[in-house]
């Protein structure tokens, strides 16, 4: 009992901090390379394949001078896991799982080369970084916050694997920075993760410079410590933290004034069993399979999880000494829990559902209630 115990838990822990989230795919040329799920995969035996490194929930990096803010808090563990294939210069697709639009602040992509590879790299000390991608705080865009606009396109972004740099694996770190507490000390929410990619080219560039930790000061006026309120108002400039993106970086995506799009399905799922020879198999038939036939081990593990909205609190779970079998029942597009509902009123591009949600259901005037996904329902324009 106190097996099943712990995963009501760990689910219900991941609906009372639903505003945040998590990279949750790499989309290249259409095939979908699932990242590590936080609420789910700790508790496969085996462990699934994934093409980034652990992370521990879907909460901030809180405090950025720690090695925590290289690869999220997660043990930033570069053995066994999946490398993405690319050419120098092809487009990714950078999927989170969803993003509330109340965690307003930049984007940013960083890569660095892995040295020897990137299964025994960890990026934590020298100045192995360069930016590759950057959305700040931009006026002339609808929303004017990357991540805002980030939300808006369908909790995606792309970027461009700079078409000049040496052939090789690399960590590609793609990062929401969320500002609304921004103003206290150490309020700055960071939400980093690493993606394994083994790049392929002719090209003969070895940018670096950045360090993680390092680069990020707490005291940062013009990009850590600021009121997200004086930005908005125009009463101050906004600087993205971690200096300017790479020279020869390719131009930036996220280019139209308006951010339009739709919520991400992936169509075509890359491995996700160790070991797997098989090529790709269709997203339905892998989703079907992984929740219908699997067979699922509870392993031991502690976990410390770090709740952050406006104020912080620590949760550690305890060990599972018992280990039980369960089957997990198929994920339906129809089923959607949203517990405890108040009823009530959201604001545009406000969450009004999704399982473990227990605020307002209903969107002011003109706007509907849209599933993105089982976790996250959003108003969005009539
Ligand atoms: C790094 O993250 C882990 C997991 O959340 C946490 O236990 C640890 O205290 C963090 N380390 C620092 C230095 O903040």
């Amino acid at each position: 009992m106190r097996s099943i115990a712990a995963v009501s838990l760990a689910l219900a822990f991941s609906g009372s901090v639903s505003a945040h989230g998590y990279l949750k795919y790499v989309d290249h040329k259409g095939i979908a390379y699932g990242l590590w799920e936080p609420f789910s995969d700790p508790y496969y035996n085996p462990l699934p394949l994934r093409y980034d490194r652990t992370i521990a929930d879907n909460g901030p990096v809180v405090g950025m001078q720690s090695s925590n803010i290289t690869c999220n808090n997660g043990g930033n563990n570069p053995a066994n896991v999946g490398v993405i294939e690319v050419a120098a210069g092809d487009t990714l697709k950078l999927v989170w799982d969803q993003w509330g639009s109340s965690h307003s602040g930049p984007v940013m992509t960083y890569m660095a080369k892995c040295t020897p590879n990137c299964a025994s790299f960890k990026g934590d000390t020298g100045s192995p970084w360069f930016k590759i991608d950057e959305f700040g705080y931009d006026a002339t865009k609808n929303p004017p916050w990357g991540s805002d606009y980030l939300a808006r396109q369908g909790a995606w972004w792309r970027v461009t694997i700079p078409p000049t740099i040496a052939s090789g694996e690399y960590l590609l770190r793609h990062e929401i920075l969320g500002l609304h507490v921004a103003h206290e000390l150490n309020g700055a929410q960071f939400y980093p993760s690493c993606v394994h990619l083994k790049v392929t080219g002719t090209g003969s560039d070895s940018p670096s410079g950045v360090a993680l930790p390092g680069a990020y000061d707490p005291n940062d006026k013009d990009g850590i410590l600021i009121s997200l309120y004086q930005i908005n108002q125009g009463e101050k400039v906004y600087t993205a933290p971690g200096g300017p993106v790479w020279s020869k970086a390719a131009a930036p995506l996220q280019t139209t004034a308006t951010a339009t799009g739709s919520v991400y399905t992936a169509t075509s799922l890359a491995p996700s069993v160790r070991g797997a020879t098989t090529a790709t198999t269709s997203a339905t038939t892998a989703a079907t399979t992984a929740s219908t036939s699997r067979t699922t081990t509870l392993v031991t593990s502690t976990r410390t999880t770090t709740a952050a909205s406006s104020t912080t609190t620590s949760r550690t779970t305890t060990p599972v000494t018992t280990t039980t079998s369960r089957t997990t029942t198929p994920a339906t597009t129809t089923s959607r829990t949203t517990t405890g509902s108040t009823g009530g009123t959201v604001g545009a591009w406000g969450q009004c559902g999704g399982i473990g949600y227990t605020g307002a259901t209903g969107c002011v005037s003109g706007y509907t209630c849209k599933v993105l996904n089982d976790y996250y329902s959003q108003c969005t324009p009539a």
